[in-house]
């Protein structure tokens, strides 16, 4: 049995918890992760309706009740869709994570409501805006994950994050197996933070195509680009491109984001792309644990794993630490 903040105060089994992705976290890759002892995330994207997420919590409390759960917010993009706000707040989750921008001008509202509040951070400064804001739980996102995220790459950004603030801090990207859950609190973390070994999850809302794309990369295959944001005019702020899987769209358009900006024929091949499934030019958002992910399953099945196997290295790490020899009696 592992025992972090997370079990003894979030009172999770394991100190894992699913991170929201779009679209492929909704409610029941969330609710298979709650009923396995993890916290299931929803994720909410920037554009998304709000009645998407009506369902996803519809979907989730039909399969897991009133385990608890998160969802997962943008706050770059809630001044021009409050909405969205409105939605996660009215759904009563455990946790809100408001992510890839600063929380501070929403925690009132969230305290109000008694939900309690996570932030991803990606780097020293907005890991102390985080703190300053007043959120509960701290996530360290380093540039090893799949989808938004900053430059810095976990092991450094936990540490700087760890000796920054009071918080708890869960670790994020790069992290599917029991090897890197033990490094993380072996390090000091809570616990982690899982997106990319959930895209294959049976309970994911992700394509078999996709799916087998995931498999089949290697941790060698991923990019961190704008270019799918700047083909699709999703308005990210240019300090947080997207690790996708390398493909023929992003070789073409990396570095050359202006003219892609202005280019309809790439914009037209990119949405056709995207409909017919077709992964040459489409977009798979995905971090470089790729290379740790060989089949479909459960996502039960992937959380008992990691957690049982890091229980295993955490014991093994204690011989790094051996016993002082005993002193005489005296
Ligand atoms: C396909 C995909 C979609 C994601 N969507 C979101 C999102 O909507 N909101 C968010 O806060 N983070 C999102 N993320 C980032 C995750 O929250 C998390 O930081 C990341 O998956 C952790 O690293 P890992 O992918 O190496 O496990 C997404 C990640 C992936 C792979």
């Amino acid at each position: 049995m592992l025992s972090t903040y997370l079990t003894r105060d979030w009172g999770l089994k394991v100190p894992i918890i699913g991170a929201p992705m779009t679209p492929m976290s909704g409610g029941s890759l969330a609710a298979a992760l709650s009923n396995c002892g993890a916290l299931g995330m929803l994720g909410v994207s920037s554009t998304q309706p709000v009645e998407q997420l009506e369902r996803d919590v519809d979907d989730y409390r039909r399969l897991a009740g009133a385990h608890p759960f998160g969802i997962g917010l943008m706050v770059w993009a809630l001044d021009a869709r409050p909405e969205l706000l409105d939605a996660a707040i009215r759904a009563k989750p455990f946790v809100i994570a408001m992510s890839f921008g600063d929380p501070a001008k929403y925690m009132p509202r969230m305290r109000d409501a008694g939900i309690r509040v996570a932030s991803q951070v990606q780097d020293r400064q907005s890991a102390r805006a985080a703190e300053a804001a007043g959120v509960d739980l701290i996530v360290a996102q380093g540039t090893e994950a799949g989808g938004h995220t900053g430059g810095v790459g976990t092991l450094p950004l936990l540490q700087i994050v760890l000796e920054t603030v009071r918080l708890p801090v869960v670790a994020a990207g790069g992290i599917a197996s029991g090897r890197g859950l033990a490094a993380v609190l072996a390090a000091g973390a809570a616990g982690a933070w899982i997106g990319t070994p959930l895209l294959v999850a049976e309970e994911a809302r992700n394509s078999p195509v996709a799916r087998r794309k995931v498999i089949e990369a290697l941790e060698t295959d991923t990019v961190h680009t704008r270019v799918f944001d700047v083909v699709q005019r999703i308005p990210w702020s240019p300090r947080f491109p997207g690790r996708a899987l390398v493909n023929a769209f992003t070789q073409r358009w990396a570095g050359h984001e202006d003219e892609l900006a202005r280019d309809d024929e790439a914009r037209r091949v990119f949405q056709h792309a995207k409909q017919a499934e077709d992964y040459s030019n489409a977009l798979i958002y995905a971090g470089q644990s790729v290379g740790l992910i060989h089949r479909i399953e459960p996502a039960a099945s992937i959380v008992d794993r990691i957690a049982a196997d890091a229980e295993s290295a955490l014991r093994a790490a204690t011989a790094v630490v051996p016993l002082a020899p005993s002193g005489p009696l005296s």
